[in-house]
């Protein structure tokens, strides 16, 4: 009986083989072919550009401006808060807490985004905690995006946004931000000018688009969407019945001249926008993982169901010292010691740095209107890498080339991208920014005598 089963469902399987090896294979080791296989969810989605160029970048001597970490201080008083909270005398705070988020930390950020966004926020239904920004967007797009439902993403895009919709199992459309070519000055580019096009982004919504995800800040880009854009989103969301999911992780780190807008204060939003914030950007603590979705009852409620059936809950002592950091910052928003604005204030310089050196090693860079990121062109350089084994991108070949060759680690652009318009932005790598002026001066050094 048994036999007759495990023979039924091997069948089908068994073509899948390769011939050679097949019924060597199916005799001694029938489990590991059939049982042992990966869900059809995760099928293709094993790649992933920061297990790759993380380990590239950690060889001893590389400069690394890849991935999106500060090696800066992060604010004292939110390292004191945790040590307090781990082995202070309120013991409590090492076991589990609510599922949706510690009290303390839910008020605080109902508190922030209430005056942030003009109206009362439900600290117990309008938002969930979670691990990292990464966990709200899983969650979004997990609670919300339904088999063959569409998923508007704007490219470049944060890697991770394609995989989690086609786990869920939506189908992404890609809608590419361009830059409009007039206003290159003195070789440098501005991330304000990378627009999408309007009649080609209405062209994308349609009776299966579910949601659409923005990101502003954008990564890698550093552009910030401007009122007017947003308004043409939230138009379309509004035509169509469209959620939005606005990953917004990099939302205090704006340079002079510029405004974040959140999408979810324009009218009509609220009610179908997730705002996605997270507290390793906000406070430079990217190793805490910890993040948070804010937006209505209705849609927030979905993100805790996933919540309470997945991780359950979040670090209570890392919530409780997040927690008082966002009391501390919000009781000073407008003054010149909010670590929010000292912080911008710190990156601004640094990106003007970042620019100089990369324009004058040869590189174009795209001027950047918030986050840590810049982008440069590297046409230019004209490095030939024809040798290089591998179908890859020129951006990825030429980012493994440069940590080899000049150990200065960065990112391909490509990564941001989907398949179909890879070959668009394969002359651009990313360069993080974020970093100790020591480490600037060695990138600057690379870039000096780079021949
Ligand atoms: C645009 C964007 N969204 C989300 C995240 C994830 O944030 P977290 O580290 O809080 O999970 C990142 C991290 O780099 C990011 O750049």
């Amino acid at each position: 009986m048994y036999r007759t089963c495990l023979l039924k469902c091997l069948k089908p399987a068994r073509n899948h083989l390769p011939s050679s090896s097949a019924s060597s294979t199916f005799s001694t080791s029938t489990m590991s072919l059939f049982k042992h296989k990966n869900a059809k969810r995760i099928e293709g989605l094993d790649e992933n550009v920061w297990v790759e160029f993380t380990k590239l970048a950690a060889e001893p001597g590389v400069v690394n401006l890849g991935q999106g970490f500060p090696d800066l201080p992060p604010p004292p008083y939110v390292l004191e808060a945790l040590a307090t909270a781990a082995a202070g005398d309120n013991f409590m705070l090492n076991q589990y807490t609510r599922s949706f988020g510690h009290p303390p930390l839910v008020k605080a950020l109902a508190d922030l985004y209430g005056h942030v966004c003009g109206r009362s926020i439900d600290p117990y239904k309008d938002i969930v905690v979670t691990i990292g920004g990464y966990g709200s967007l899983s969650h979004s797009i997990l609670g919300l995006v339904d088999v063959g439902d569409e998923v508007i993403i704007i490219q470049p895009f944060f890697d991770c946004y394609e995989p989690m919709v086609k786990m869920a199992g939506g189908v992404p459309v890609f809608i590419s931000l361009k830059p409009t070519q007039e206003r290159v000055v003195g070789g440098v580019g501005d991330s304000g000018d990378w627009v999408l096009d309007r009649d080609e982004l209405a062209s994308k919504f349609n009776c299966r688009t579910k949601a659409i995800i923005i990101n502003t800040p954008n990564n890698p880009l550093g552009k910030i969407f401007k009122k007017e854009e947003l308004q043409v989103m939230a138009d379309l969301c509004i035509q169509h019945d469209v959620l939005c999911i606005s990953d917004e992780v990099y939302e205090w780190l704006v340079f002079s001249g510029h405004k974040h807008v959140k999408i979810a204060t324009l009218p009509g939003m609220w009610e179908r926008t997730i705002t996605i914030g997270s507290a390793g950007k906000a406070f430079s603590v990217t190793g805490w993982k910890l993040g948070w979705s804010v937006g209505p009852e209705h849609l927030i409620k979905h993100l805790q169901t996933v919540q309470q059936n997945t991780v359950y809950t979040c670090c209570t002592a890392i919530q409780e010292a997040i927690a008082q950091g966002i009391r501390k910052e919000r009781g000073r928003l407008k003054e010149q010691d909010c670590y929010f604005t000292l912080l911008a204030h710190e990156l601004e310089a640094k990106r003007d740095r970042m620019a100089k050196l990369l324009l004058a090693a040869g590189m174009k860079p795209v001027i950047p209107e918030g986050g840590y990121f810049i982008i440069a062109d590297i046409s230019a350089k004209d490095v030939d890498l024809t040798k290089m084994e591998g179908d890859e991108p020129y951006d990825n070949k030429f980012v493994k080339w440069m940590i080899k060759n000049k150990q200065l680690a960065a990112i391909p652009v490509t990564s941001f991208i989907s398949d179909q318009a890879k070959s668009l932005y394969e002359k651009y790598i990313r360069f993080c920014f974020i970093k100790q002026d020591r480490t600037l001066d060695s990138a600057e050094a690379i870039l000096k005598n780079w021949k």
